[in-house]
């Protein structure tokens, strides 16, 4: 897999001698303009949002935005979420590929035997309010880890990193479960290491020290879906927060805790809470049309959650999945007419047939259907992101991971178009103006 310069591309600027930027090409994806060199001559691009800009090279994932296209380490998302379990998945983005039985059960048992918590983070849950968003808690306690596993904090140490990598993906759900019982005022339920990973979730969710909870094996089957169409997809707002933070050297509970922060966005992560909470706001099939006018109308900041995507031009593959288990889990529970399906089967018929979301090429995302799963599920709608954030943690530490075995890994540091004041001098107090940027007159 090579990504030595194949061709040069030529800057011509006014003045100046023709500049000869190396052309890039990976594995698979676009070719990619070299633009390291342009700082030697004086000049950096401008590109907000970095909707044209790779800010590293990656051996992880790969998204074909054009044709619907997500593989994690070479293999299709729809034939590991068919085919592998969440935690299969999990060794194949840290290792680079699936395991084989041996290695699986190995995986699978240092995994289950990282699952506790130290019993203090228990104290860190009661500084926080009842009514507390558990997003806010997960990032408060996220970042917290790193003041109790100072055995593994040195990132320059492969094992270290590796048993980071083991304890983060054990005890997100651990932690996750927890935020939600602190929300209900329950108390904690330990991890059982008899269950599998999405049904040792659940118990912790659900079950109560006063009677057991039964893992219904289709909605385990579903969640474990959930995770891996969720664990990881390429330099996303919340995996390049986590890069960038690493890349200063700060400890991998910190950069989690920055991925975190990140995700909740409504733009991102906040998404699967927002467009089911948009779902709700509409309400009726009657009430669709209304919503797509606000959707269109350029002075209403109103946005169709679960629609869009920056690099999907195309339906994001991971949404076909989801509505797939939408039906799946809707059927096994016997719900035949979920409230807001209706109004989201509705409102996708009608967005993916009407002009402007065509023009804009405006599909489904992955958030579209698994709020209305998770609905189905039981799970609380503040604890959507919170899923997101427990699923996408792999994701994270496998980029943390590699960036920090990158020799080519440096500090995050963009720069910027300055639009401010020019130099000027300081007029001492008793002569200044009134300063009219706080009060226009
Ligand atoms: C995730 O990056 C990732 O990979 C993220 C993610 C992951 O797995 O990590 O896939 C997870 O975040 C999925 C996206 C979840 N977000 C939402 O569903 C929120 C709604 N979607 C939008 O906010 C938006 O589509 C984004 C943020 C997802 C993408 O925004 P872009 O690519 O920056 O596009 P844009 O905001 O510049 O919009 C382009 C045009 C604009 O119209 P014009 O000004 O060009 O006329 O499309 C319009 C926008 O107004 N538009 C929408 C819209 N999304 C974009 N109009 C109505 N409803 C929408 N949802």
């Amino acid at each position: 897999m090579s990504d030595t310069a194949q061709k040069t591309a030529i800057l011509s600027i006014p003045g100046m001698d023709p500049i000869e930027l190396p052309m890039l090409k990976g594995t698979l994806g676009p070719e990619v303009i070299d633009i390291r060199a342009l700082g030697s001559h004086g000049y950096f691009t401008y590109d907000p949002g970095f909707v044209s800009t790779a800010s590293c090279k990656s051996h992880i994932t790969f998204i074909d935005g054009a044709r619907g296209v997500l593989l994690y380490r070479g293999y299709p998302i729809d034939q590991l979420a068919t085919q592998c379990d969440y935690l299969q998945v999990c060794y194949l983005l840290l290792n680079g590929d699936l395991p084989d039985n041996e290695q699986y059960r190995e995986f699978r048992h240092r995994i289950t035997h990282h699952t506790l918590v130290h019993e203090q983070i228990n104290s860190l849950f009661k500084a926080f309010r009842r009514d507390s968003h558990p997003m806010a808690i997960m990032c408060g306690i996220a970042g917290a880890l790193s003041a109790f596993y100072h055995d593994s904090l040195d990132i320059y140490d492969p094992e270290q990193r590796e048993l980071t990598a083991m304890r983060l993906i054990a005890k997100m759900p651990t932690l996750a479960a927890m935020s939600y019982k602190y929300s209900i005022g329950q108390p904690f339920m330990f991890p059982k290491n008899s269950l599998s990973y999405a049904g040792n979730f659940l118990n912790m969710m659900f079950a109560t020290p006063c009677e057991d909870y039964e893992v219904n094996p289709v909605i385990e089957r579903a969640l474990d879906r959930i995770f891996i169409l969720h664990a990881d997809h390429e330099q996303n707002a919340s995996t390049s927060s986590v890069r960038i933070a690493g890349s200063s050297g700060a400890n991998p509970y910190a950069c989690i805790a920055a991925g975190l922060a990140s995700l909740w966005g409504p733009a991102h992560g906040g998404a699967n809470e927002a467009c089911l909470r948009m779902l709700e706001r509409i309400g009726t099939v009657e009430r669709i049309p209304q919503y797509i006018a606000k959707a269109k109308d350029k002075n209403d900041p109103f946005r169709l959650m679960g629609f869009g995507h920056r690099v999907y031009k195309n339906y994001d593959p991971r949404a076909k999945v989801m509505r797939q288990t939408c039906h799946e889990v809707l059927n096994e529970l016997h719900i035949s007419n979920h409230p807001l399906l209706d109004v989201a089967m509705k409102l996708e018929e009608i967005a993916l047939h009407d002009d402007y979301f065509i023009e804009h090429k405006l599909y489904p995302n992955v958030d579209f259907y698994s709020g209305i799963v998770l609905n189905a599920i039981g799970i609380p709608t503040n604890m959507f992101t919170v899923i997101f954030a427990l699923a996408r943690t792999v994701g994270w530490i496998s980029h943390w991971i590699e960036m920090n075995e990158d020799p080519a890994s440096r500090i995050g540091r963009p720069r910027q178009i300055y639009i401010g004041e020019a130099e000027r001098e300081v007029k001492p107090l008793g002569e200044r103006q009134k300063c009219v940027v706080c009060h226009p007159e």
